[in-house]
């Protein structure tokens, strides 16, 4: 029931139901897929909380990531939402992943900069207005999964997914995984939006 977790602390669900995939510092943990969360802003974080709530991201079939994730908030309020979001964004230590991608990154600017650059910004840290989270600081292992759930039609297609949409029309346009590899080792090398 959902009710009963709402009012609940944010600090007891973070620990009961997020850290076990996500890490008790919000790091990620690859092994489950679960990224990194410390990068991303307070509104991109409600949105995709709210997505999975309310099942406009992760019920895709063949999406099983989303679907371990949109599983784990079944019993997470509207209401838990800001808190547990405030919690992420200012109690959590800023991450800064280490490099799994092999790409190279200079071939990878001149993509970034002409197909990526004018939603995510030049230096990758996002733009809310836009709806456009950063991807700097950002695990490159995710970068990847999250960029081919969009090629595949896993994500971005639910129609209450008007950001996500924008994201899956633009995908295409970068798709070989060569290239792919090339943009997130660009990214890679840009300073994430919260240090240390
Ligand atoms: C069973 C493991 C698991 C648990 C528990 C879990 N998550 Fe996740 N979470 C994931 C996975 C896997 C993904 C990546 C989904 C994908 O690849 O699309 C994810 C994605 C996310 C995202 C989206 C990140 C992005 O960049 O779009 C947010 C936000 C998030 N989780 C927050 C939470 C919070 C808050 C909790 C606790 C209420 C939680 N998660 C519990 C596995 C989990
Ligand atoms: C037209 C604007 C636009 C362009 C151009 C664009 N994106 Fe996005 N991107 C978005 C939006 C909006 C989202 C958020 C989708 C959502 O809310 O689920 C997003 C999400 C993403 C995500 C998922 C991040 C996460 O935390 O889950 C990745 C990865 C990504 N974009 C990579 C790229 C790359 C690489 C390029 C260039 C090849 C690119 N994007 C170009 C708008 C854009």
């Amino acid at each position: 029931m959902t009710a009963s977790m709402s009012g609940a602390p944010s600090a007891e669900i973070w620990q009961t139901q997020c850290a076990a995939c996500h890490g008790d510092a919000g790091q990620g943990i690859q092994a489950v897929g679960a990224p990194a969360l410390t990068q991303l802003s307070e509104p991109y974080l409600a949105r995709q909380l709210t997505h999975f709530v309310e099942g406009i991201r992760g019920t895709h079939p063949d999406d099983s990531a989303g679907k371990r994730m949109a599983l784990s908030v079944a019993n997470v309020a509207q209401d838990d939402i800001p808190g547990l979001v405030s919690l992420i964004t200012t109690q959590l230590p800023p991450t800064t992943p280490t490099t799994t991608v092999a790409g190279n990154p200079a071939r990878g600017e001149d993509y970034y900069v002409n197909l990526c650059s004018a939603c995510h910004g030049g230096n990758a840290l996002g733009n809310d207005t836009l709806g456009a989270p950063a991807l700097a600081g950002v695990s490159d292992w995710y970068l990847r999964t999250a960029y081919q759930a969009f090629l595949d039609g896993l994500r971005g297609q639910h129609p209450d997914d008007s950001y996500g949409a924008q994201m899956a029309r633009l995908a295409p346009a970068l798709d070989r995984q060569d290239d792919i590899d090339d943009v997130i080792a660009f990214i890679a090398t840009l300073p994430p939006h919260r240090t240390r």
